[in-house]
């Protein structure tokens, strides 16, 4: 049995150091989840349908795993104040993706780094699952301190958890050096068995003589590890605008093709100033090459907030969360936390080979109210629930209008053929634009601030996290001509934080 509790409590914050967030004598030093419910839905800015911690900032989903019918999240935690520090690796379960019971950190930084002035930690990294049904994790440890704090040094581990997956009972270094060429940016190893030759193999997130880039290595037993090539190396234009290595890489084997997702840090978009976006490639993978369908990479979000998606097999179904990322208003002044994922996607291919995103259905059971009944095309809102809106026909030029009590908050418009996302924000409206698309689908999830688009069945999606406007009042569809809208579906949500 898990406990259902979390340690969060003043008093065992001592100092700033590691030592918070222990199991003491086998028992959590816990805040009682009855008191979950009111925490999560009192907060105005806190997503319901989104997993979020009860405190403190987090970055990206880590090691997540499908074990035993359940659900584990792993994520980037620094557990004493809502700024990213230290790193540890939060953990939580769940039985269905969306109501999460939090559980002690699972990982602490190797070192005290407050003493040490500096930060680094437990870095990212992902759950394998071998052939024998047993589960370790592999992560990057970044150490501050080496060469004399000049500069980090980022180096590989291998944990394996206890039976209760409470805690690491073996923790050990595993790679220490990247290949010539690469930079001190070696991180975020996701880990897989090769079956067709039967060897475990390994994506690093790094640099290649300056150009971001994805290694891959080989291992006989999973720990001792060979580079073997650069699996991508990104075009000049990522450098040239900033990008200063490749994170939190995914790779993996969907529907009978091989699938690239990349981060690219420090990388600023010319054209809209967008930072760190996140892309995908599918192709074949063969030996220790993959080559991609097609030269251009696709764009996994058109707004903002998406990054750092990590994906994981459960049974027959690829599923992925990244973290709802905006270093820009990452927190509202004031709030107990920072950081929340996105709604858990499954994901698949479409005719030509796009990575698609849809929301996982398990949110359904948590639909609270019908209202696509009370008026065609517009409907209030209900107050601070979590709302769906979604259209099917021939949707080309609609247009959704977001309201809240101070007016306008969003809008999401099929105009010039291309989505358009215009959120008002205090120093104005910020607007963003995908791919052409001719509009078929779209479902639009709006959740305390945090906007969610899917279009044509996910193949185009766009997030953006607003703290500006948090609560909708009303929502409106426009069409020129509302006969082509074949189906329209909206409902409002249950929170999934409540008991
Ligand atoms: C991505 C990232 C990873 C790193 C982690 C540190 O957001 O920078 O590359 O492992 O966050 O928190």
């Amino acid at each position: 049995e898990i406990p259902l509790l979390y340690s969060f409590n003043s008093e065992n914050v001592t100092e700033k150091g590691v030592t918070f967030l222990e199991l003491r004598d086998g028992h959590v030093i816990a805040r009682p989840r009855t008191s979950w419910p009111e925490w999560y839905e009192s907060d105005t800015n806190r997503p319901q349908l989104r997993f979020s911690p009860f405190q403190a900032w987090m970055n990206d989903p880590n090691g997540i795993c499908f074990i035993d019918g359940r659900y584990h999240l792993f994520y980037q935690f620094h557990p004493v104040e809502s700024e990213w520090g230290p790193m540890h690796w939060g953990h939580a379960v769940s039985d269905d993706l969306y109501r999460w019971i939090h559980l002690p950190v699972f990982l602490h930084p190797e070192q005290n780094l407050w003493s040490l002035g500096a930060t680094g930690g437990a870095f990212s990294g992902s759950a394998f699952v071998g052939q024998d049904g047993k589960l370790s994790f592999y992560y990057t440890e970044r150490l501050p301190a080496y060469d004399l704090f000049k500069d980090y040094k980022e180096v590989q581990k291998r944990v394996l958890p206890s039976a209760d997956l409470l805690r690491p009972d073996a923790n050990k270094l595993v790679l220490v050096d990247g290949p010539s060429g690469s930079s001190h940016d070696l991180r975020d190893p996701k880990v897989w068995y090769d079956a067709a030759c039967g060897a475990y193999r390994m994506v690093l997130g790094a640099a290649i003589d300056g150009d971001p880039a994805v290694l891959l290595y080989g291992s006989e037993d999973g720990e001792d590890w060979k580079f073997m090539s650069v699996l991508y190396r990104a075009s000049e234009h990522f450098r040239q605008h900033g990008a200063r290595c490749v994170e939190c890489p995914d790779f993996f084997e969907l529907n009978g093709h091989y699938v690239l997702v990349m981060g690219f840090v420090g990388y600023t978009e010319p054209e809209t100033g967008r930072h760190n976006l996140l892309y995908a490639q599918v192709g074949t993978f063969e030996g220790d090459r993959f080559m991609p369908a097609t030269p251009a990479l696709q764009e996994l979000d058109f707004g903002t907030d998406f990054y750092a998606m990590q994906s994981f097999r459960a049974k027959d179904r690829q599923i992925a969360f990244a973290w709802l990322f905006n270093w820009e208003f990452r927190k509202p002044p004031g709030s107990p936390y920072s950081g929340e994922l996105s709604l858990p996607r499954v994901l698949g291919l479409d005719a030509e080979r796009n990575l698609t995103m849809m929301p996982e259905k398990g949110c359904q059971r948590l639909r609270a109210h019908n209202l696509a009944q009370t008026a065609p095309y517009q409907f209030a809102c209900e107050p601070r629930r979590p709302v769906e809106l979604s259209l099917e026909g021939d949707l080309d030029g609609v247009q959704i209008v977001a309201r809240g009590s101070d007016g306008e908050s969003f809008r999401l418009a099929h105009s010039a053929r291309r989505l358009e996302l215009t959120v008002a924000e205090d120093n104005g409206e910020i607007k963003y634009r995908s791919a052409p698309l001719k509009l078929e689908r779209l479902t639009l999830f709006f959740d305390r601030g945090v906007v969610e688009v899917f279009a044509n069945g996910g193949a185009v999606c766009g997030t953006r996290r607003t703290y500006k406007i948090t609560d909708l009042t009303t929502l409106e569809v426009k069409s020129a001509d509302s006969s082509r809208i074949e189906s329209y579906e909206a409902w409002s949500y249950n929170s999934a934080w409540s008991n």
